[in-house]
């Protein structure tokens, strides 16, 4: 049964994309299962950068069926200009299709989470503006647009009156703009059309492609940190990046799921607000922000950098029960003399060794540092472990000591070939 679930072990950003592209050659099916644009995965093919925010990373890969799975809030503009642009690059990609039970997020959304976060005022979130804590709001209330829905015509055209009603009078409570029926109608029929060909009963489709044996990839989005359930709750996503979503968000089971793999980058990063505990907000972080061009890949937002918190990725191997770990920019360390890795957290006089549940805690915790040398010589042309400095081996020996986990892949930079398979048997089983 070969099945991968790839999920991001922190606060989103790892690499997963690159991740996704480099395994899904060998996929057959690859699926997002959580999240919408908010997403940015950036997957790099020689002189070519693709930014992928709906469309599965996997899609460059011919022979691939890439799926919107069910968990998934899918904007239609962003997606049809998603898809123009990776057609007008590359005329042969994979299949697409799109579950019908996913649902739509329609502009109401996009203004709704604009002006909840104004109303955050100092609590805001940060989010990527992208609607979708608003569409998600819709589907747990039981009021959202489904594709499916939304690629039946006069289903659709009721279901749009019925509901911008509503969200009209809540637009000017909160003082903003009023929709036109007519104009956001005659808008979002036109992506309609273009859609319905792609939309069908995705999970069918998967649980017949995992009964068959063929080789399925879960493409996690977000991090597990910024889980709804298990993240640093309010300042989280809306859905379920761990690797539990990959069943809720595709509709297959539990038993279904072979292999997890957490990516993880060597450091820190976190964008938007919500606690950060190893957070540098010195030259060190200004220096990882720079070296590893640490900036958005959906809103070019600065990341916030920090050292490894390996309270954080122990808590994220098992949330997610991972197989093995992608352990990816170790070439960004390179050149500093000391690399620093939080082990324990310092909270009211005590020593703890767990993220806290009340994520206000987490403004208090001081990280307890271990210190490990640094090495000046650059990654980025290793392509085996042996062309590693030996300090580059031992952080890497430290991290899976402390995790328990072990390194299945290493990546020293954003090309397809700055990959290093470590345990192969950690992929596909
Ligand atoms: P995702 O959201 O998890 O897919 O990650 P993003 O695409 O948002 O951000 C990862 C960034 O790191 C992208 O710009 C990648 O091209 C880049 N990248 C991926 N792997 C490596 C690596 O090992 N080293 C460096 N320096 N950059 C990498
Ligand atoms: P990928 O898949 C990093 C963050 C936002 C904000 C919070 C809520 O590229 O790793 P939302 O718009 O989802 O309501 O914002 O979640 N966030 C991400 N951070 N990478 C992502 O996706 C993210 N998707 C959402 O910055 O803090
Ligand atoms: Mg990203």
């Amino acid at each position: 049964m070969p099945t991968l679930v790839i999920v991001g072990a922190q606060w989103g950003d790892e690499a997963k994309g690159k991740l996704v592209d480099v395994l899904g050659g060998q996929a057959d099916v690859v699926v997002r299962f959580s999240g919408g644009n908010n997403a940015g995965h950036t997957v790099i093919v020689g002189t070519e950068e693709f930014r992928f925010h709906l469309i599965p990373a996997g899609i460059l890969h011919p022979n691939v069926t890439a799926i919107l799975g069910s968990g998934m809030v899918v904007c239609p503009k962003g997606l049809l200009e998603e898809l123009d642009r990776t057609r007008a690059a590359r005329p042969i990609i994979g299949t697409l299709k799109i579950s019908a039970a996913a649902h739509v997020v329609f502009p109401y959304h996009r203004m709704l989470d604009r002006l909840e976060e104004e109303a955050r005022g100092e609590n805001k979130i940060g989010t990527t503006s992208r609607g979708i804590g608003p569409a998600y709001e819709d589907k747990v209330a039981r009021f959202g647009i489904r594709i499916g829905e939304f690629v039946d015509q006069h289903r659709f055209a009721r279901r749009l009156g019925e509901v911008l009603k509503t969200k009209n009078e809540l637009l000017a409570r909160l003082g903003g703009e009023r929709l036109e029926y007519d104009a956001v109608l005659s808008e979002y029929s036109a992506y309609a059309d273009r859609i319905r060909p792609y939309v069908c009963d995705t999970e069918v489709m998967l649980q017949d492609a995992v009964a068959e044996g063929k080789r399925v990839l879960f493409e996690g989005a977000q991090g597990a940190l910024l889980d709804l359930d298990s993240g640093t709750y309010p300042f989280v996503t809306s859905s379920h990046p761990v690797a539990g979503g990959a069943c809720l968000g595709t509709g297959v089971g539990p038993r279904a799921i072979d292999q997890v793999l957490g990516v993880a980058k060597a450091y820190t990063t976190r964008v938007g607000t919500g606690p950060f505990p190893t957070e540098l907000a010195d030259a060190t972080g200004d220096r990882i922000r720079e070296v590893g061009k640490e900036y958005g890949t959906t809103t070019g937002r600065g990341r916030r950098c920090g050292w490894l918190d390996l309270v954080v990725l122990r808590q994220s191997c098992r949330l997610n029960s991972l197989s093995g770990l992608v352990l990816t920019r170790l070439d960004v360390l390179s050149g500093l003399d000391e690399l620093k890795v939080a082990t324990a957290y310092r909270f009211r006089g005590e020593t703890i060794r767990h993220i806290p549940a009340n994520t206000w805690e987490l403004d208090e915790l001081e990280p307890v540092y271990e210190t490990l040398p640094g090495w000046s010589e650059d990654l980025t042309g290793a392509r085996s472990l042996d062309d590693l400095p030996k300090n580059a081996w031992d952080y890497m020996r430290f991290i899976e000591e402390f995790t328990g986990t072990p390194i299945a892949i290493l990546s020293i930079g954003p090309a397809r070939d700055q990959t290093i398979v470590i345990r192969e048997d950690l992929i596909w089983g």
